[in-house]
């Protein structure tokens, strides 16, 4: 990796801000799924055994630059404390004179908790003196923050421009060295299975990975605006007209490395699964709509990934959240984590799917950002990681 990280530099007895993705679920005041307040501690307990003052800030949900109590970061710190095993301490603030007097109070080995980013209106605006608020607080700079990485805002990239040095923590490099390694030199065949509900919001990634990747595998509601583009009948299926002159263009680019879905699980809503039927890919009827791969889809597809030697992972084959439109997803997940390939998931949607099924834990890499990842699938750089100093 080109960019610098926390194993490049001096932390001793330094006042270090470290930005984190700590947005996490919140249910009833407390922290409902501390995967990415995990994901960070590798960062943050090297940090404190190297005699570093740890100031941690992230934005949590989207409180627009106001004060919104539901979105505080305070039961953040509670989890951190449990997790590092030591006290965490929490400003009501991030920026100005509490927040600075906080940071100055730090011994060697503290960690400090600064309020959600986002309740100021400088953070999104990126703006100079919101991002000078928060360098006053630090002598070195850590992004850990993968998940918005993609955001050029105040926390992630006005600050990195001001406090030198300015590196990755290890959640960070390591989300960059997969992604890179399959975007520049994946073991081959390199194998992209490719779901969710629209093509409109992945079309960049495909037109982009549509040279890189040997073999496409595309099924979830995205398969029926490529099926309707080839002419088949989809029934109530969800399809973008708007782009199925992308999707001609793709499926005519891509040939016979694109996949697509030969038969159905069909209902007459989403939320009806008696309804559920199976039924091959001529004779989708009037009124209902596609919602999970059929058998001989999901033979062909599991089939596809023994012997990738790469795969990356974006996007559930049908409605899985509900049990009965599961299995596509199910056998597709569970193929592609005992395939012996490199494995790496992204998204929202795949992450959870991968967790449902069980698998999360057999894929090499499971990525902790949605945006941040079809960005870097999209090949355009990430804003926050770029302004990092190189090694
Ligand atoms: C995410 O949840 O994907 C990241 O934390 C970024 O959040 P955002 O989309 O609100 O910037």
């Amino acid at each position: 990796m080109a960019v610098k990280t926390i194993d490049d530099v001096d932390v001793a007895g330094k006042r270090v801000l470290v930005r984190a993705d700590l947005n996490v679920p919140l249910k009833d005041g407390e922290v409902a799924d501390d995967t990415r307040v995990v994901a960070t501690l590798p960062t943050v307990r090297k940090l404190l055994g190297r005699g570093a003052r740890v100031i941690l800030c992230s934005h949590l949900g989207r409180p627009k630059g106001e004060v919104k109590a539901e979105l505080s970061l305070r039961p953040v710190a509670t989890v951190l404390s449990e997790k590092l095993g030591r006290d965490v301490a929490f400003v009501e603030t991030c920026v100005g004179p509490e927040a600075e007097a906080a940071a100055n109070r730090l011994a060697d080995g503290d960690v400090l908790l600064l309020e959600n980013t986002r309740f100021w209106p400088g953070e999104e605006a990126n703006d100079a003196t919101f991002a000078r608020g928060l360098a006053a607080l630090a002598d070195v700079f850590v992004n850990d923050a993968f998940g918005t990485a993609h955001r050029k805002h105040a926390s992630n990239y006005g600050v990195a421009e001001l406090v030198k040095p300015a590196v990755a923590g290890y959640l960070l490099a390591k989300e960059v060295q997969y992604f890179d390694r399959l975007m520049e030199r994946p073991p081959r065949p390199l194998l992209f299975v490719l779901g969710g509900a629209k093509l409109s919001t992945k079309l960049a990634v495909v037109t982009n990975m549509l040279e890189k990747v040997d073999h496409f595998l595309i099924g979830g509601g995205m398969a029926y605006t490529f099926l309707k583009a080839q002419g088949r009948n989809v029934g109530a299926s969800l399809v973008e007209d708007d782009f199925l002159a992308d999707a001609k263009k793709i499926l005519a680019e891509g040939g016979e490395s694109i996949e697509l879905p030969g038969d159905h699980v069909i209902a007459r809503a989403l939320d009806d699964p008696a309804s559920a039927r199976a039924v091959d890919c001529a004779s989708i009827p009037k009124g209902y709509v596609g919602v999970d791969i059929g058998s001989e889809t999901i033979q062909r597809f599991t089939a596809a990934t023994v012997g990738a030697g790469a795969i990356f992972w974006n996007g559930p084959m049908g409605v899985f959240e509900v049990p009965a439109f599961a299995d596509g997803t199910e056998a597709v997940a569970r193929a592609i984590a005992e395939s012996g390939a490199v494995t790496v998931a992204g998204g929202g949607e795949t992450v959870q799917a991968a967790r449902q099924f069980g698998v999360a834990g057999r894929l090499s890499h499971v990525s902790t950002g949605g945006g941040a990842s079809l960005k870097y699938l999209e090949g355009k750089p990430l804003a926050a990681i770029d302004v990092l100093d190189r090694k």
